[in-house]
């Protein structure tokens, strides 16, 4: 287990005991839904703002007939009959607010959680971010699943600064997130961690302090010696990756650094854009990402490219439900075309895509936006932009001409058609011929990149797009 990605319902891997064996896991961090009843998109920057938002991940919960149905199986097991009780429980809070859209999270939870203490190491940790929203019925599904002896910690994360309208709110301005700690069994493997002292710390008696530093406690951000803002606040930081709930790198290294040991193994099985795998690879130990949505796992696959010298394409597996070949692209594409959109921008590296299942032609023609970095010679670095469209099927002359069209209504440099390989020729005949240059080269306007190719990783044909942090070009 080393670097490995999964596009796949996290239940699905915690239930796969080759994927995932028997105590196989250090550290588990999970950050899932807060059952906040929205649907998280995720913003476009910069200058086509007014373009629609993708659905990143909804966070919606209903009861459905699925549900009913696990609710009795676990009623029918002596061993999972307490966390039916705790459902039924949330079921009979309707009248007073709650309702069944809070049992089936719970239900849903309390299975995932179940199948998270499967594959801890008996010294593991397992580390629950969630909010105010959910957190208190959440702890009850935690003492169910990993017993009340074994809670270690509820750890108050102070979000940050608060400014704007959220001051305006008559009561007491939220600003925590709850993280509840849990051993699996007995004495977890820890790593204690101090702040260093501020300049001027005395202790109380007036003597200088001869310690390692401010021990951590159960309360953080909340001081002024230790700063973990979340990086959601901050109107500009490099971290940003754009998807929404993205967490701080920072509270992950704190969180891994005490409870996962220097060659252990971390799992984030709800991993979003990726923040929990970011900082494991940061601090040398092995990960296991798991998502939902292949938009999240092309994205993080990218975000780690960049980030590291060691890490490529190939030594990152993929995994679940991503296409491996052209004709389980093909199947994706027949299956779930806003899916396959996803799959292909995240694969490739695009930023934003403009798509909402139910909203046909919102996106004007756009599914992702590459950013590239022509190499001028004045060497300052300004970003440009080229247009995606995914085509899983059919590709007519008009809409190979209707992307050049697009890329004026945009006013961005380039658009890149994305099809099989068998609708090429298409493109090829039908593209204008204009190219544009820098200092490195010159390259189409519009320009077709079949799925084969981008299941050999093969690059695009654009001036510098993703780069290591040393600033090396990525070759795939
Ligand atoms: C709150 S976000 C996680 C954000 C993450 N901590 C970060 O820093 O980017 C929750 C993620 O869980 C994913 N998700 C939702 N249901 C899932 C499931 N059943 N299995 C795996 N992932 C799931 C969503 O796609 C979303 O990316």
């Amino acid at each position: 287990m080393n670097r490995i990605l999964y596009a796949s319902d996290c239940l699905d891997v915690l239930h796969d005991r080759e994927a995932l064996p028997d105590e196989s896991v250090d550290l588990i961090y999970l950050d899932p839904p807060f059952n906040s009843n929205s649907q998280y998109n995720l913003p476009f920057k910069g200058k086509y703002k007014s373009a629609r938002a993708v659905e990143a991940f909804s966070d919606t919960w209903t009861w459905t007939d699925k549900d009913t149905e696990l609710l009795h199986e676990l009623e029918s097991d002596p061993r999972t009959r307490s966390l039916a009780n705790i459902v039924r429980f949330a079921q009979s809070t309707e009248q007073t607010g709650g309702g069944t859209s809070l049992a089936s999270y719970l239900l849903n939870m309390g299975i995932r959680l179940g199948a998270m203490r499967r594959v801890l190491k008996r010294n593991g940790s397992i580390y629950l971010h969630c909010d105010p929203t959910a957190s208190h019925y959440l702890k009850l599904v935690m003492d169910d699943r990993f017993g009340r002896k074994n809670f270690r910690n509820e750890i108050v994360w102070r979000i940050g600064w608060v400014s704007g309208f959220k001051t305006q709110k008559k009561g007491w301005i939220r600003n925590h997130d709850t993280i509840l700690y849990y051993a699996k069994e007995g004495i977890p493997y820890f790593d204690k961690e101090y702040i260093p002292y501020p300049n001027g710390y005395k202790r109380r008696d007036g003597s200088l302090p001869k310690g390692k530093g401010i021990p951590i406690e159960d309360t953080w951000n909340c001081s002024r010696a230790d700063i973990l803002d979340s990086i959601m606040i901050k109107s500009f930081s490099t971290e940003k990756m754009g998807y929404p709930t993205q967490k701080t790198q920072a509270l992950l290294e704190r969180i891994i650094k005490a409870s996962c040991p220097p060659d252990g193994v971390v799992l984030d099985p709800f991993c979003g854009c990726g923040t929990t795998v970011h900082a494991a690879e940061s601090l040398d130990r092995r990960w296991v990402g798991i998502d939902i949505s292949s938009f999240a796992t092309g994205l993080v696959r990218d975000r780690l490219v960049r980030a590291f010298d060691q890490v490529t394409k190939e030594n990152v597996q993929m995994r679940g439900n991503i296409p491996k070949d052209p004709p389980s692209a093909r199947a994706l594409a027949q299956r779930d075309k806003f899916e396959f959109e996803k799959w292909v921008c995240g694969h490739i590296g695009a930023e934003g895509m403009f798509h909402n299942p139910g909203t046909p032609g919102a996106d004007g023609g756009v599914d992702g936006v590459m950013k590239f970095f022509p190499v001028r010679p004045d060497k300052k670095w300004r970003a440009e932009y080229a247009i995606v469209q995914v085509k899983g099927g059919h590709v007519t002359p008009d809409a190979v001409r209707a992307l050049r069209e697009t890329v004026d209504r945009f006013d961005v440099t380039a658009g890149v058609m994305v099809c099989f390989d068998q609708y090429m020729s298409t493109v090829d005949n039908q593209r204008s011929r204009e190219t544009f240059s820098d200092a490195l080269g010159t390259y189409p306007v519009i320009q077709g990149y079949s799925v084969e190719n981008l299941l050999a990783d093969a690059p695009l044909n654009l001036p510098l797009y993703g780069f290591k942090r040393q600033g090396a070009l990525l070759t795939a």
